[in-house]
């Protein structure tokens, strides 16, 4: 019997194309960038199996070119804005994500992201390299405490709550909004329920931890940063979708807020030209929250096993 027939979209940790290829008949798009539409509309005509990634839009077209051999859809990402959920089960195809492997990894990022951007560490390191560390200076590169200070977190899910749990650490005291009280994940670290409002007027701090949806999208706008403290900073390690970019630079520039570290954009990847690259209180990441080795290595694995139960016709052990 002819085994399935599965499209990876991109070069994969080892781990996880090994798995597959025990498995099914693999198509590899063997290269770090991106596969053309073009070429991805064309070559899941008639497969079995898509693995793919968070660069990939899955979609009716998508789903129509692959036709009604596809039986599931694996993305090697935690988040699944762009697949369209409903698209794919209208056309009877399961989808699965790699939630859990990467939390930690993930937190662990969001709090570099904010001392690097609270204590100016790449402008510093970019001062240095130029030759403009000429002698201590009391308020040279001078930035705001982490320890002791108020930080809100939207969305106290698995990642939401792995950074707060850090965050005890530094004595922080830990305000939360979601639609709904968590009070498991909160009485886990301490963290206290406000109104979306009480979260932007009280926080010093505000890390992003919402997946992209309609309710999220551009949930930090220019009334949103207008309600901020003007020493605030705004952490987004979610998706760059959940913040209205040109209200962001204004601002910035205006001090409507202190600084932003961002480790997600609209678009990825940001253009070198951006305006909010030229900003020295903005710290931008290139999307890389999860990019661990082992980390990125357990997602592949995990993709991998979705795709494989999927291909069977079994439920995913991962399932959206
Ligand atoms: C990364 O952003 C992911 O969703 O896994």
């Amino acid at each position: 019997m002819s085994k399935p027939q599965v499209v990876v979209t991109r070069r994969i940790p080892h781990a996880g194309l090994e798995l597959v290829q025990e498995q099914a008949d693999i198509r590899l798009w063997d290269s770090d960038e991106p596969i053309p539409r073009a070429t991805l509309l064309e070559w899941v005509q008639g497969i079995d199996g898509l693995y793919c990634l968070l660069t990939e839009s899955i979609d009716d077209e998508l789903l129509d070119a692959a036709g009604p051999t596809l039986k599931v859809v694996s993305t090697l990402s935690v988040g699944y804005d762009h697949i369209d959920v409903d698209a794919c089960t209208r056309h009877h195809v399961a989808v699965g994500n790699t939630p859990g492997v990467l939390t930690d990894t993930t937190a662990d990022l969001a709090i570099g992201l904010l001392l690097a951007t609270a204590r100016r560490i790449p402008e510093s390191i970019d001062a240095v390299r130029r030759g403009e560390w000429t002698t201590w200076k009391p308020e040279w590169m001078a930035g705001y405490d982490v320890y002791g200070s108020t930080v809100g977190i939207v969305g106290l899910g698995r990642i939401g709550t792995a950074f707060a749990k850090r965050l005890q650490g530094f004595d922080c005291r830990i305000l939360y909004y979601n639609p709904e009280p968590n009070p498991a994940n909160a009485d886990a670290v301490g963290a206290e329920y406000v109104e979306m409002d009480t979260l932007l007027a009280e926080s010093d701090f505000i890390s992003i931890h919402t997946a992209l949806t309609e309710q999220t999208q551009h949930l930090f706008d220019a009334e949103a940063f207008r309600k901020m403290k003007p020493t605030a900073i705004l952490i987004n390690t979610s998706r760059g979708g959940t913040v209205d970019q040109e209200a962001l630079y204004q601002a910035l520039v205006n001090g409507e807020i202190a600084a932003a570290g961002l480790d997600v954009t609209t678009p990825e990847p940001l253009p070198a030209d951006h305006p909010l690259l030229q900003l020295p209180n903005c710290v931008i990441l290139p999307h890389i929250a999860s990019a661990s080795y082992a980390t990125r290595a357990r997602m592949a694995l995990l993709a991998a096993e979705n795709v494989i139960a999927g291909v069977k016709g079994e439920p995913l052990p991962y399932p959206i």
